[in-house]
Order: C-alpha cells, then structure tokens, then sequence
C-alpha cells in the first residue's frame, strides 16, 4: 500500500513522529512524505489538497494529513471527489472510520492527540477494513453528492 502524508507546520511534529513510526512498523508499506519539512508557517489547504488528489487519483492508496486541530486539512482534504477523510481523536474514532466509511483519509490534530494516542489510530485505522454491507450504500450516497 502507498501511503502519503501532509501537514501544516502545527501538524509537522507529529506527522514526523508518524512517519518514523509507519517506517518502523509498516516497513511493507510505501511511505510518501508531502511535505511540509519544516515549520515555516503554512496553510494547511495547500497540503490537504495534495495529499487528497493524490489519493483521488489513485497515486497513492491512503492519505494521513495533519494540522492544529485537525479540522482545516480534513475539510480541504474532504472537498476532493473520491476522499473520505475523517478527523479522528482517538482508538474509537479510528477504528469506526474504517468499519462504517471507508475512510482513505485520517486526519489528526496535532495539537490535539499525544504520539502514543496517534500511533494507535494509525495501527488501528490501517489494519481495520471496511465492513461493507449496510455500509456500502451509505458510502455511496456520500459519494453521489459530490457528483451532483
Ligand atoms: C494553524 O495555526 C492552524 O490554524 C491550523 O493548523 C489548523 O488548526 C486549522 O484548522
């Protein structure tokens, strides 16, 4: 699986730690850091968008994206046709936004969730699969308003 990540400079702190961690525990997958690289301030908007088209356009399978709270790079994020990002805060969060929508998106606030707390959704959030069912056609009913 390929799996990019992005931040803002309020995010680049533990989208760091993420990274250190998918490439020590998840050394099967593709890591592609986009940025940013340091803590010049940034928008956010900048780096959702990227990591959303490249999950939108099948470059890359999942997407991590992570700001201050979170909110602003998942809102950009989300805007892209084909993502589904959800802004987790914990185990819980994580794990639901695998099993009921499909997310291809997870993002964090990193002001918000310790490393120990992030690591756990990004183990969580990459080793639950989509349940499907039920589920499936509220997916889809998602899907079909940013097609109207
Ligand atoms: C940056 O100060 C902050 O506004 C940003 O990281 C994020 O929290 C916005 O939603």
């Amino acid at each position: 699986m390929k799996i990019a990540l992005g931040s803002d400079h309020a995010g680049f702190e533990l989208k760091e730690d993420v990274k250190a961690y998918l490439l020590e525990a998840f050394s099967q997958h593709e890591i592609i850091d986009m940025g940013v690289y340091d803590l010049t301030s940034v928008s956010y908007a900048e780096y959702g968008a990227k990591v959303g088209k490249a999950v939108a356009s099948g470059d890359v399978d999942r997407g991590i994206v992570i700001c201050g709270s979170g909110l602003g790079i998942s809102m950009t994020a989300g805007k892209v046709r084909g993502v589904r990002a959800a802004l987790c805060h914990d185990e819980y969060t994580a794990r639901m936004s695998r099993l009921h929508n499909d997310a291809n998106v997870l993002a964090m606030g990193g002001r918000v969730v310790g490393k120990g707390v992030a690591r756990e959704m990004v183990k969580v959030w990459l080793e639950t699969p989509f349940e499907g069912g039920r589920h499936q056609t509220r997916v889809e009913q998602i899907e079909a308003l940013t097609n109207e």
